[in-house]
């Protein structure tokens, strides 16, 4: 079961200066009226919802700086170029087929952009525009000022919402585990959705209320029937996410031909939800430590929880799209060139060899982001990109 750290651990978190603090305290006060307003209880969607997306004071929507070493997490375009790069190379065999652009979803700091777009340039494969959808005001800003200096910026275009008809590519890295989850917790024979109250103090608390409308009245025992034969353990404690589903449906609606690539940490769903992962995988992001409270510091911190791949590619079958692969970010980066990316860099050359190699390891070693990470293709009227060719896994 997910519970707020323990006061003794929150004491080992880093502290937030006197300003980071005041501006967590004003989110955390309208995350109060908003559960006051809802008559004392809100689903956890509504509480990521608003940590993460409040207008101003949700952590991607203000401010704080959130990437690479000063920030709170690194993602693999933070890392190295060799991953943007071997995209773009997967990308390009996408637009000898189709043509067309490609649309990034979730750009964060915009250096997967700059380096798929330097990539594509190079391989002389040139989407007809690089389209970036960001719901952050904050991080769209600061996607315009790093790229606006990038020779291929004339057909770099920000997008209010998605387009119709899109041919080309679709990227995302790292934004299906930001979307707000539902958690439903089984006990004896019923299913409750967990979500958020206030205690006596005014803090927030954990509530769990039976599921008796919305989408959860469907989707909960369904999980229980198909994963427990309706039995799942007692306490058993996971993620739903009605939103990853709907934004994956959205997304391949909108693709008339080419391919969508999404790439995150998760599983399928017999993994997913296997009696072993008793206590879900939500996980809080800050300062580069990783821990389980979601109230720590709302504003402050990041909140992610793993992805269902399954509920992933059947969303997109019921748009139409095919499952072009579905494998590990080892299999994918080292099937779509990596090492040969990585010859190109002298060997004799250890000041220039050696970062290199470390890169690499970090993409793709088991024990860092290698299998924990998986790429799905997605597809429609496109061959499988080579990427897909190493090690597919089952879904
Ligand atoms: C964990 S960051 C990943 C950033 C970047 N893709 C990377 O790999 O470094 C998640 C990004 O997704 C964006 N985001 C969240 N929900 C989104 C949505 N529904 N549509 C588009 N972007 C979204 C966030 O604002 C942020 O830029």
């Amino acid at each position: 079961m997910k519970s707020p750290l323990p006061r003794d651990q929150r004491h080992q978190l880093p502290r937030p200066d006197a300003d980071a603090l005041a501006h967590s305290e004003r989110l955390v006060a309208n995350i109060r009226n908003a559960i006051d307003a809802a008559g004392g209880w809100i689903g956890f969607d509504r509480f990521m919802d608003m940590a993460l997306y409040a207008p101003g004071l949700g952590y991607y929507t203000a401010g704080a700086r959130k990437f690479g070493p000063a920030g709170d997490f690194v993602t693999a375009p933070e890392i190295s170029p060799l991953f943007g790069r071997c995209l773009a190379r997967q990308i390009a065999e996408v637009l000898r087929e189709t043509g067309g652009s490609v649309l990034e979803l979730g750009p964060g700091s915009g250096k997967l952009a700059e380096d798929i777009m330097a990539e594509l340039a190079a391989l002389r494969t040139p989407p007809e525009k690089y389209l970036l959808l960001e719901v952050s005001a904050d991080l769209r800003e600061r996607q315009r000022e790093r790229l606006s200096t990038h020779s291929e910026y004339s057909r770099m275009h920000w997008l209010d919402e998605l387009p119709r008809d899109f041919t080309g590519v679709i990227v995302a890295n790292e934004v299906l585990d930001v979307l707000p989850v539902h958690l439903v917790t089984y006990q004896q024979d019923w299913a409750f959705e967990r979500g958020v109250a206030l205690d006596a103090t005014g803090a927030f608390m954990w509530k769990d209320k039976l599921i008796e409308s919305g989408p959860l009245v469907s989707l909960a025992p369904g999980i229980a029937s198909r994963h427990f034969a309706g039995q799942p353990p007692q306490g058993y404690l996971t993620e739903i996410s009605p939103q990853c589903a709907a934004w994956t449906r959205t997304l391949t609606r909108s693709l008339k031909r080419g391919a969508i690539l999404l790439i995150d940490y998760g599983f399928r769903a017999a993994e997913y939800y296997h009696p072993s992962r008793a206590g879900g995988t939500l996980m809080c992001h800050y300062r580069h430590h990783a821990h389980p409270d979601p109230f720590h510091l709302p504003g402050l911190q990041d909140i992610t929880a793993h992805v269902d791949f399954t509920a992933v590619a059947e969303a997109a079958a019921a748009e139409g799209a095919e499952v072009l692969g579905y494998t590990t970010q080892a299999a994918f980066l080292l099937a779509g060139g990596l090492a040969a990316l990585m010859q190109e860099v002298d060997a004799s050359d250890p000041a220039r060899y050696l970062p290199i190699t470390t890169q690499a390891q970090r993409l793709i070693s088991p024990a860092e982001m290698g299998e924990f990470f998986k790429v799905i293709g997605l597809g429609k009227g496109v061959v499988t990109p080579s990427g897909f060719g190493g090690r597919p896994l089952p879904l």
